[in-house]
C-alpha cells in the first residue's frame, strides 16, 4: 500500500494524526491529512478548557470542525481528553472537594454524551501518574478529590457513551522498568480485577535524546495487552533527523505490529512545522509537506506487517 492508513489497514490497524482546527484551511496540510491518515485526534479542541470555558456552558465549534472534516472523509476519531490536571478552564483550576468532583463528572458526562456514537476511543483520563520513582499518582486538584476519581471518570464515560473504547493515556510509560509504567500497570490490573470499565491504554510516545525509544518497548505493550486491554500509541513524535530518526520510528512501528492488541498509531502532528515542539523536526513530513526518511521506514514496516 502507498499510504500510512492503507498500509496499517492491511493488519487491521489505523494510522492517525493530531489535527489543529486552525490549519483546516491549509491545502497542503489537508491534502496530506486526507491522503495518509484514517484516525484523527483534536490536538487541543476537545480539552476541558476548550469545551467548557464557563461552567456548564459547553463550546464545541472548533472540535466539531475537526470531527466533521474527519467524518466527511471517512476517518475515525480519538477523543482527547475528558479529564486532565492541565488545560483546565479557569473556573475549574481553583475548585476542590465535592464541587470539583461533581464538575469533573458533569464534564465527562456532557462531552461524552454530546459526541456519543462518534468517537472510536476516548482518553478518559490523561497524565494522572507522577514522574520520577514513586510509581504513584500525580498531585493535582483532581487527585485531591480522592484516589477513586479516575474510576469515577471511567464509569461516567461508559454510561454516557457505551460504544466508545475508554482509554487511560500517559507519557513516559514506554520503558517497562520505569516506576511510572509499573504504577499505571498496577492501576489497570486493579481496574480489570474489579470490573472498572477500561478498554485501552494510550502510550503518548514523545521521544527525544533524553527519553529514547526503549529496547523493551515490545515488552511494555505486550504486558499491558495481557491484562485484557487494547494498547495504542497515541501522540508519537521522535526528535532527530535522517536515518537515526527513521530507525527509531521503525522500531516503534515494529513494536506495535508485534502486539496483536496494539490497534493503531497516531503521530502528534503532520509536518515538522506543525509540531508542538518549538524547534526540532520530530514528525514524518518536512515543513513543505515532503515525506521524510522516517515516513518511508514507517510505511515499509506497515507493509511488511
Ligand atoms: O490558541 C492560542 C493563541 O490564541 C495564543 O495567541 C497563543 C499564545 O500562547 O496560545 C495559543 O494556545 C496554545 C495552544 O497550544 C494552540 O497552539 C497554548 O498556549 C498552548 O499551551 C497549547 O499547547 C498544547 C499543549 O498540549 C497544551 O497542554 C499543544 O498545542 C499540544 O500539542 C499539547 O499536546 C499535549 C497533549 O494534549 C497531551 N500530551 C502531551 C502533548 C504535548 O505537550
Amino acid at each position: 500500500a502507498s499510504t500510512l492508513a492503507a498500509a496499517a489497514q492491511q493488519s487491521g490497524r489505523y494510522f492517525g494524526t493530531a489535527v489543529a482546527a486552525n490549519k483546516l484551511g491549509d491545502s497542503t496540510y489537508v491534502g496530506i491529512l486526507n491522503r495518509e491518515f484514517d484516525m484523527v485526534t483534536a490536538e487541543n479542541e476537545m480539552k476541558m478548557d476548550a469545551t467548557e470555558p464557563n461552567q456548564n456552558q459547553f463550546s464545541y465549534g472548533n472540535a466539531d470542525r475537526i470531527v466533521n472534516q474527519a467524518r466527511g472523509q471517512g476517518k475515525r476519531i480519538r477523543g482527547h481528553a475528558l479529564a486532565w490536571h492541565s488545560q483546565q478552564p479557569g473556573w475549574m483550576q481553583n475548585m476542590s472537594g465535592t464541587a470539583l468532583r461533581n464538575a469533573m463528572l458533569n464534564h465527562v458526562t456532557q462531552v461524552a454524551t454530546y459526541y456519543r456514537g462518534k468517537i472510536y476511543a476516548w482518553d478518559v483520563v490523561n497524565e494522572a501518574f507522577a514522574d520520577g520513582n514513586s510509581g504513584g499518582r500525580r498531585d493535582s486538584n483532581l487527585q485531591r478529590t480522592g484516589n477513586d476519581w479516575i474510576e469515577a471518570a471511567f464509569r461516567a464515560a461508559r454510561a454516557a457513551d457505551p460504544g466508545a473504547k475508554l482509554c487511560y493515556n500517559d507519557y513516559n510509560t514506554d520503558n517497562w522498568s520505569h516506576a511510572k509504567t509499573q504504577g499505571v500497570y498496577r492501576m489497570v490490573q486493579d481496574f480489570k480485577s474489579r470490573g472498572v470499565p477500561i478498554d485501552c491504554v494510550g502510550f503518548q510516545a514523545h521521544f527525544n535524546s533524553g527519553n529514547p525509544v526503549p529496547s523493551n518497548y515490545h515488552t511494555t505493550l505486550q504486558n499491558f495487552a495481557a491484562l485484557g486491554v487494547d494498547v495504542q500509541i497515541t501522540e508519537l513524535d521522535i526528535e532527530g533527523s535522517g536515518n537515526t530518526q527513521a530507525q527509531q520510528y521503525q522500531g516503534v512501528t515494529q513494536a506495535c505490529l508485534s502486539v496483536p492488541r496494539c490497534t493503531g498509531i497516531t503521530v502528534w502532528g503532520i509536518r515538522d512545522t506543525d509540531s508542538w515542539r518549538a524547534s526540532g523536526t520530530p514528525l514524518l513530513f518536512d515543513g513543505s509537506g515532503n515525506k521524510k526518511a522516517a515516513y518511508n521506514s514507517v510505511l515499509n514496516v506497515l507493509n511488511s506487517g
